[in-house]
C-alpha cells in the first residue's frame, strides 16, 4: 500500500481476502478499487478518458481555461470538464505544457524534497553539512547521510545507490507541517515557506479555473507501478471551502472520484501527465483515491528529459489552502 491512513470513525478496515471467500458487503468505493487494484490486466473500457471522447455523456464542459503558463510562456487553452454526479470536481486535461512538466518534475526531485521540507526518508536519516540537495547528490553520484537508528554516517558512492535511495521517497510535505498519523497540521510550529515558484504556478492555474486560492500546504506523492492510494477525504484543512488542486506528472493512473459517502456512485478517470484536477465546492468532501498506476504510459517528451529519476513513476502534487 502506498500510504497508510488512520481509520476514521465508521471507516472499514482493509479487507484481506482469501480466494473463494470474497466478502459480499463491500462499499461502492471499495468495489471500484477492487476493479482496478492489483496486478491483473487492467480494463480501461469504462474509465472516463478526457482525451478520447468529449461526447461521453457522463461528462460536460464546465468552463474554459485560458492561461499563459508562468514558467514557459506557452498559452494553454482547454475546456474545463465536470462529471455528472460529482458536483464541483473539475478536470483540465493537458493544463501543464511539457516544458513546465519537466521543470516541475525536476523540482520534485530537488528543491521541493530538500530540507527544510520533510520526506518519508527524514524518519530514517539526518543530513550532514555536506548535503547540498538530492539532485546534486544524484548528479555527482555521492550522498552522505547519518542513520538515525545508530548515528552512523553512511556514504553512498555509487550512482545507482544514490538513485535507489532517492527512489525510496514516497512523499514530501511542503508548507505547514503535517503529521500523517494524527492527520493534523501542526499550527503551532511556524510552517516552512511554501515554495514561491510553485505557489505562483498553482495560483495561476486556480485563477485560470476561476478560483482564488492561497497555496499553504502541499503533499507530493511519488508512485511506482503497484502503488496505490486508498480512498479518503482530505479533511485536515481548517478551510474546506477553498478547492484542493492536484497536478499529475509521469505515468498515467486511474483516479476514483466518489461522493460524500462510501456508497455514493464512483467514477474512474484516466489521469495523465500534465493534467490538473480540482476538488471544489461539494466535491471537497468527496472520497477519492488512486487504485492503479498504469505501467508503460510514461510520456516520451518527459522521458527525453534529464530527469531519469522520474522514469517509471508518477508524481502527484497536491496543494491545499489551510486557513
Ligand atoms: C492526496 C491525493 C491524488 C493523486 O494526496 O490526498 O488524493 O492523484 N492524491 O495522487
Ligand atoms: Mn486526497
Amino acid at each position: 500500500m502506498h500510504r497508510q491512513r488512520v481509520l476514521e470513525p465508521g471507516e472499514e478496515p482493509p479487507q484481506y481476502v482469501i480466494a473463494g471467500h470474497e466478502p459480499q458487503n463491500l462499499t461502492a468505493f471499495r468495489q471500484a478499487e477492487r476493479l482496478y487494484r492489483g496486478k491483473k490486466p487492467v480494463d480501461l473500457s469504462t474509465a472516463i478518458d478526457f482525451t478520447r471522447d468529449s461526447a461521453d455523456p457522463r461528462v460536460f464542459v464546465a468552463g474554459r481555461y485560458r492561461v499563459t503558463d508562468p514558467w514557459c510562456g506557452s498559452v494553454v487553452e482547454q475546456d474545463i470538464y465536470g462529471i455528472h454526479g460529482h458536483e464541483g470536481f473539475l478536470y483540465i486535461p493537458s493544463a501543464i505544457p511539457i516544458a513546465s512538466q519537466v521543470l516541475l518534475a525536476t523540482r520534485c526531485f530537488s528543491t521541493y524534497i530538500n530540507p527544510p521540507n520533510v520526506t518519508n526518508l527524514n524518519a530514517h536519516y539526518d543530513f550532514t553539512p555536506h548535503f547540498h540537495g538530492y539532485l546534486d547528490a544524484y548528479r555527482i553520484g555521492s550522498l552522505q547521510l547519518m542513520r538515525k537508528a545508530d548515528g552512523q554516517s553512511i556514504v553512498l558512492n555509487q550512482e545507482s545507490d544514490v538513485e535507489s535511495l532517492i527512489r525510496k521517497i514516497r512523499w514530501a510535505t511542503l508548507g505547514f507541517h503535517y503529521n500523517w498519523t494524527s492527520k493534523q497540521y501542526n499550527f503551532d510550529n511556524s510552517p516552512n515557506p511554501f515554495p514561491p515558484d510553485l505557489a505562483v504556478y498553482c495560483q495561476t492555474i486556480s485563477t485560470g479555473a476561476g478560483f482564488e486560492f492561497c497555496p499553504e500546504a502541499g503533499i507530493i506523492n511519488y508512485y511506482q507501478p503497484g502503488d496505490s492510494l486508498t480512498g479518503h477525504v482530505d479533511r485536515s484543512e481548517r478551510n474546506m471551502s477553498v478547492p484542493l488542486l492536484s497536478l499529475s506528472l509521469g505515468l498515467s493512473a486511474i483516479f476514483l472520484i466518489g461522493g460524500a459517502g462510501r456508497n455514493d456512485p464512483v467514477s474512474a478517470v484516466i489521469v495523465r501527465s500534465g493534467d490538473v484536477s480540482l476538488l471544489s465546492g461539494p466535491s471537497r468532501h468527496f472520497y477519492h483515491g488512486v487504485p492503479r498506476v498504469l505501467e508503460g504510459t510514461f510520456p516520451d517528451a518527459i522521458f527525453g528529459s534529464k530527469v531519469a529519476l522520474l522514469r517509471n513513476s508518477r508524481i502527484n502534487i497536491n496543494v491545499r489552502q489551510v486557513n
